[in-house]
């Protein structure tokens, strides 16, 4: 029997350095009190010149992928690379070639995963991708072998570091959301291109696999409703402090009453008292509802070099165990999509809203907005319009009952249409959670 695994990295940017400084540093974590070894042999990338302050072994470097794939001696291999394409095609020619794969790549894993999912069970290896879930948080081996006796009911929370880092910034330290991003960046938490922070794609990335494990579901990622941060402005955060809220955005995956499935991710009004609220900087939280276990939250840091290499490097244990001890892949990674779970369209859901409309100081203006809720069948908690009118228009913030979303998005047209109201409403969604 094998007493070393080798594995080989594709992809050298910032979590690859992580990963070759935990495998390949002083105090190796797979060298301590472990059975077997882990040997980093070979680390493909197109730039293999720029110093990432690490030491790999001599040789290791290279710039072609098949190096590693063509290697017999490597038994797993680490993708790193992100996106669709090549990282998919890689990942399945692995496979072919009896390899297992250690991924953090979240957009692979929640668009494909199905295709990835059986190929990896046709080839009898494992394919893990705890890394591409709030990095440092052991959450998908929480659900896998921790809450698998559950029926999970919920699952919700803050799984982008970079907004909430950009959200506390704005909300604790009252700075501009430019400043607060750049920093972000500087810090490593944020993606290559922040869009996919800001937009809330990261996010919802994050909820399609979360809702893959939890409830087995394959979700169509283009049809689960996503909203990202970059129309929060700084009166929606003080609004929202005045009315007793903090401003997340929030991810949210749940089994309704009658079994369908409802996903979503959208800037969300949090009571300032919850334990939401109470999550900043970069950090993630995470609730999960299970029939057995109740409420748990798992919390910690979901960005970053470390946090993340952390997870991918524990895969790699995961699965060099297997290896060395001759044990069968880990059939609790194998996800089997249950093909029988409805979704629940979005415009079904009850919320309740808050609005901020900019609308002309004077009479009428309010009824007229009173109408087009009345008609919708919308009704309004609170309504709140301070101080007097400069250069004719003051903000008006309304805040709602539950309501029909589809009922809210019609009322949102009219609203579009009325010539007391200038520019876009703001809409974001209130969340006792
Ligand atoms: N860019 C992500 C975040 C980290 O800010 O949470 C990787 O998923």
């Amino acid at each position: 029997m094998k007493d070393i695994v080798k594995v080989g990295l594709i992809g050298f940017g910032t979590v690859g350095a992580g990963v070759a400084k935990i495998m390949c540093g002083q105090q190796k974590p797979h060298l301590r009190g472990r059975a077997f070894c882990l040997d980093l042999i070979k680390i493909a990338d197109l730039d293999i010149t720029t110093d990432r302050g690490v030491d790999v072994p001599e040789g290791a470097l290279t710039t072609r992928i098949e190096d590693i794939l063509d290697d017999p001696e490597i038994d797993i291999i680490i993708e790193l690379i992100g996106g669709y394409e090549p990282a998919r095609q890689i990942t399945l020619t692995a496979f072919e070639k009896g390899k297992s794969v250690v991924t953090a790549n979240k957009a692979l894993v929640a668009k494909h995963g199905s295709e990835l999912f059986r190929a990896a069970t046709r080839a009898n290896v494992s394919y893990m991708f705890e890394a591409s879930v709030c990095g440092g948080i052991p959450l998908l081996r929480g659900i896998f072998d921790g809450l698998n006796a559950n029926i999970i009911e919920s699952i919700h929370g803050i799984l982008n570091g970079t907004t909430n880092y950009i959200l506390t910034g704005m909300m604790r330290d009252g700075l501009e959301y430019n400043d607060v991003l750049a920093r972000a960046q500087e810090l490593g938490f944020a993606e290559a291109d922040p869009t996919s922070d800001i937009s809330g794609s990261d996010a919802l990335n994050k909820i399609v696999i979360l809702a893959r494990l939890a409830f087995g579901a394959s979700l169509d990622i283009d049809k689960v409703h996503c909203e990202g941060i970059e129309n929060v402005t700084i009166q929606d955060i003080n609004y929202a402090r005045e009315l007793g809220y903090t401003i997340k955005l929030l991810a949210i995956a749940r089994r309704n009453d009658d079994g369908r499935i409802e996903a979503r991710v959208h800037p969300t009004f949090v009571p300032s008292d919850s334990v939401m609220a109470s999550v900043e900087d970069e950090f993630n939280a995470v609730e999960i509802i299970g029939d057995a276990v109740g409420s748990e939250i798992f919390y910690g840091k979901g960005a970053g070099m470390m946090p993340t290499a952390s997870a991918v490097v524990s895969d790699v244990m995961d699965i060099a165990s297997r290896i060395l001890t001759g044990a069968p892949v880990n059939v609790s990674r194998i996800i089997i999509d249950d093909n029988s779970l409805e979704s629940l369209d979005f415009s079904e859901l009850s919320l309740k809203y808050y609005l901020r409309f900019t609308a002309l100081d004077r009479s009428g203006v309010l009824a007229g907005i009173s109408k087009i809720f009345g008609d919708e069948n919308i009704s309004i908690e609170s309504v709140i319009q301070k101080g007097k009118a400069e250069k004719d228009h003051v903000p008006i913030v309304i805040m709602t009952h539950e309501a029909r979303e589809g009922d809210m998005q019609r009322a949102m047209n009219k609203f579009g249409e009325l010539d007391t109201v200038r520019g876009k409403v703001q809409l974001i969604r209130v969340q006792k959670i």
